[in-house]
């Protein structure tokens, strides 16, 4: 009985061990997506007002980058939803908003609504473009490089321990800012320090610029 108790917690440690692949893909990655597909006519590629369908409206979509600086999650809210646009600063809803700007109602879910507030947060933060597809970016993060710097990108991967290394934090806006996305690419072609391997051969620069997308994006 005691062996086959003791063979039972073994498999589960094991099982548990099994390292995780896939997790939720990051906030304002998620985002993106839905904002290319939901908002871009609008709101433009880079969310700056200028997209195709920009040029016929009569009330020109705004300047994100811009304007979302200034205004709450809750407020941000309300605006794309347009539940409770109305009582916005308590002003009235046409001063703030017309209805130029679709109510979305129901069509995001709340954890989606976040998504799109953390990518329309990036778009007005970040120095830096996106380069590359993220999709393909997270593909390519999942097969080669979970392993080290985690499945969520945070530095922890199974390999950091077996061979005692620190791999940069991709979720720490504070380290990857600091690397411009061209030092990105070179690091990822040619490698860093000791642990970093050289992808050269292996992933082509579109690759790696995907890759810069994807990182920019989980480190916000
Ligand atoms: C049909 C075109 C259109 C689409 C699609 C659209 N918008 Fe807008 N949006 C507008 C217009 C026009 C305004 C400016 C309205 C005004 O100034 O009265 C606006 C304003 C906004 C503002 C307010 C900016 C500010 O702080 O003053 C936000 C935020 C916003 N849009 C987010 C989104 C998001 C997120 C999506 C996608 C889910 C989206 N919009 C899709 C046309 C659009
Ligand atoms: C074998 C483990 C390992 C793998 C696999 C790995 N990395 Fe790294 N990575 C590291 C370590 C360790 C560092 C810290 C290097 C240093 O600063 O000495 C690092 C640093 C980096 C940096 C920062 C470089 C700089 O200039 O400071 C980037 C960007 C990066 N890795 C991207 C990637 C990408 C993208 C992949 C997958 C294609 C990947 N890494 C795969 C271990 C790894």
């Amino acid at each position: 009985m005691k062996i086959i108790i003791h063979a039972f917690v073994l498999l589960s440690l094991l099982a548990l061990s099994t390292p995780i692949v896939f997790s939720s893909p990051p906030p304002a990655y998620e985002g993106r997506r839905l904002y290319v597909s939901y908002c871009l006519l609008c709101h433009g590629t880079d969310g700056k007002g200028d997209g195709p369908l920009a040029l016929a409206m009569e009330i020109s979509p705004a300047d994100l980058t811009t304007t979302v600086r200034s205004r709450s999650d809750t407020i941000l809210k309300k605006i794309i939803t347009g539940k409770g646009r109305q009582t916005i600063t308590g002003r009235d809803r046409h001063n703030l908003l017309s209805d130029a700007m679709p109510e979305w109602k129901n069509i995001f879910s709340e954890p989606q609504l976040d998504s799109l507030i953390a990518y329309l947060r990036f778009m007005s933060n970040t120095k830096f473009q996106l380069m590359g597809d993220p999709k393909l970016g997270m593909q390519l993060y999942q097969q080669y490089c979970h392993v080290c710097h985690g499945v969520d990108g945070d530095g922890d991967g199974i390999m950091t321990d077996l061979i005692g290394i620190a791999p940069m934090d991709h979720t720490n806006p504070n380290e990857t800012n600091q690397l411009t996305n061209s030092e990105i690419i070179k690091s990822i072609i040619d490698g860093k320090g000791r642990f970093m391997p050289a992808w050269r051969g292996i992933l082509s620069q579109s690759d790696a610029e995907a890759l810069v997308s994807y990182i920019r994006l989980l480190s916000h």
